[in-house]
């Protein structure tokens, strides 16, 4: 993991020019590609097709035997042999597609190049078996592109702001924040000590008014990937899968899973539905900056280029973009998606 802010100037190898890349990406306007997305979760994938959105364009799911296809068009379509697949699906049709975490992935890029090891580590959903209990997973939609999401979530203090009746208002002894990443994910970790516990985190069963708190926002830059995981001690764990679905500029689709297992019964079944208030309540927040985010020239959005997490965002984006756009798709040695996060998140692996 890389841990100092490098230079954001990098050469154009086109102009040769050196130039501000970060000013230069447009959110919104770029699709990475060669990466896995978690397009629905699998219970949502049945015999009969559905439609859904990925960067504008549509992907219809279905089950063929029990087996999940993504394909780009309707499978009455397909079969009548009037529709010429794009470069996406290698001519097909059909995207490669892999089945994990309770959720059908589809493979956005070339298909050559779809490997499972590529799929994005989430150590605490279970890999495969029943789903579990259906108030731990659902969806939510964000009208602002997946990157404004992902600025949003590395900015974990915004929560004691925006989120104080939940999670807890900016009173604590102490706040230090950690920003790493590597050339696909940025990682913000956050510690607390002695947060102020609001009176509905103690009803869910944070046994005290004070408590340390540990988050951390890990970051998936090409699938739209957030993993999250926050821990009250005294308290629960919340581990919260939140992908983000790049349904187009305007439009992400958080297709989560809150996956709360050593809690009370009360918190194990009441936090999830949490998400559909914390969700309105950033959503309500994103959703004005979301044109001022994607303004050419120089962004007017409430970011501050004093945000380590943001910063760093914006600079590991901007070379993702420059690489893709001279044909690099490939992975850096630095980069692993699929590696072992649990240590990074400091919880348990499920199975
Ligand atoms: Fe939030």
């Amino acid at each position: 993991m890389e841990t100092a802010i490098a230079d954001p100037q990098v050469q154009d190898t086109r102009s040769g020019k050196s130039s501000i890349v970060g000013q230069e990406w447009r959110p919104g306007n770029y699709d990475l590609r060669d990466t896995w997305i978690p397009v629905a979760h699998s219970p949502h994938v049945t015999g009969k097709p559905i439609r859904r959105m990925v960067h504008s364009h549509p992907v219809f799911l279905w089950r063929d035997g029990g087996r999940p296809l993504a394909a780009e068009f309707h499978p009455d379509a397909l079969g009548s042999g009037q529709c010429r697949g794009g470069e996406l699906t290698g001519g097909s049709g059909y995207f490669p597609v892999h089945e994990r975490y309770n959720y059908v992935w589809m493979w956005y890029g070339n298909p050559d190049n779809a490997h499972e090891a590529l799929i994005p580590d989430v150590p605490y959903l279970p890999r495969a078996g029943k789903p579990l209990p259906r108030n731990m997973w659902g969806q939510i939609y964000f009208n602002c592109s997946y990157e404004l999401v992902q600025e949003n979530l590395l900015d974990l203090v915004h929560a004691d702001y925006l989120h104080s009746d939940i999670i807890g208002d900016e009173e604590n002894d102490d706040d230090r924040v950690y920003v790493e990443s590597d050339s696909e994910t940025v990682t913000m970790i956050r510690e607390v000590s002695n947060k102020t516990i609001p009176p509905l985190l103690r009803f869910l069963g944070v046994p005290a008014k004070k408590a340390d708190y540990r988050a951390v926002a890990h970051v998936h830059l090409r699938s739209g990937v957030v993993v999250l995981y926050g821990k009250f001690m005294p308290g629960f764990a919340q581990p919260l899968f939140h992908p983000l679905v790049p349904e187009s500029r305007y439009v992400s689709r958080n297709n989560f899973t809150f996956n709360i297992t050593g809690a009370s019964p009360i918190a194990r079944h009441g936090f999830p539905l949490l998400s559909y208030v914390i969700g309105p309540q950033d959503d309500f927040m994103m959703k004005p900056q979301n044109p001022k985010y994607q303004a050419r020239g120089e962004r007017r959005d409430v970011s501050s280029r004093f945000d380590a997490a943001d910063s760093r965002y914006r600079m590991v984006m901007a070379k993702l973009i420059q690489r893709q756009k001279e044909g690099d798709y490939s992975y850096l040695s630095d980069a692993d998606p699929g590696q072992d996060i649990a240590g990074l998140l400091d919880c348990p692996r499920v199975d």
